[in-house]
């Protein structure tokens, strides 16, 4: 019998409808239509790799590359998760590297949130070691009040408070991830 949390009973954990909404489908599906736009605007006539951090970012880097009207390829890196916790062990370790050679290349990092920011620090600073022609970074969610480390992202969709979040590709316990907007997970369901 698996005793794993992604493989626990359903009926452990709330329904999505039942959580609040804080932000919507339209609302996601318009601002990353705006990132897009001004992605293309900024690298007009380049080329550019998007690197996604699996797993919460698949779904943005899926919206925003359709929105982005330039040359574009995709690779992914995936780093140590959270698990089951809700806030950061601190330690980020690399679980799968690049696929293809970024030397030279204009890169921007794509995650579905920046909270501590001990994510994007390790990651930013691994992808330079590859000397990249630039480094961007763009993110979905932005918790500000929680960075440990100094990162900014140069892209954001949405500045959020101290909020534990599911939906848009972010999970609890591996669950959520395909809920169309972003919901508000009650704390009274932590377990
Ligand atoms: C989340 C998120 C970021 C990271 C951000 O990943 O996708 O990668 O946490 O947090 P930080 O700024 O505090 O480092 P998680 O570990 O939950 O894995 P997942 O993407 O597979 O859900």
């Amino acid at each position: 019998m698996p005793t794993s949390s992604a493989h626990a009973p359903t009926a452990f954990f709330p329904s999505p409808e039942t959580m609040e909404v804080l932000i919507t489908k339209e609302q996601l599906a318009k601002r990353t239509r705006e990132i897009g736009a001004q992605i293309s605007t900024d690298y007009e006539g380049q080329s550019i790799v998007l690197i996604g951090v699996l797993k919460g970012a698949a779904i943005f880097l899926s919206d925003l590359a359709r929105a982005i009207k330039v040359d574009n390829t995709f690779d992914f890196v995936a780093v140590s998760s959270y698990g089951r916790a809700r806030v950061s062990s601190g330690a980020v370790k690399l679980i799968k590297d690049i696929d293809n050679p970024i030397e030279g290349r204009h890169v921007i990092l794509i995650e579905d949130i920046l909270d501590t920011g001990l994510t994007l620090n390790y990651l930013r600073g691994l992808m330079l070691q590859h000397k990249p022609a630039s480094l961007k970074i763009a993110t979905c969610l932005d918790k500000p009040d929680r960075r440990l480390v100094p990162i900014e992202a140069d892209y954001v969709a949405f500045k959020i408070p101290n909020q534990f979040v599911v939906g848009y590709g972010m999970d609890y316990a591996e669950r959520y991830r395909g809920v169309e907007d972003i919901r508000i997970f009650p704390d009274e369901a932590v377990h």
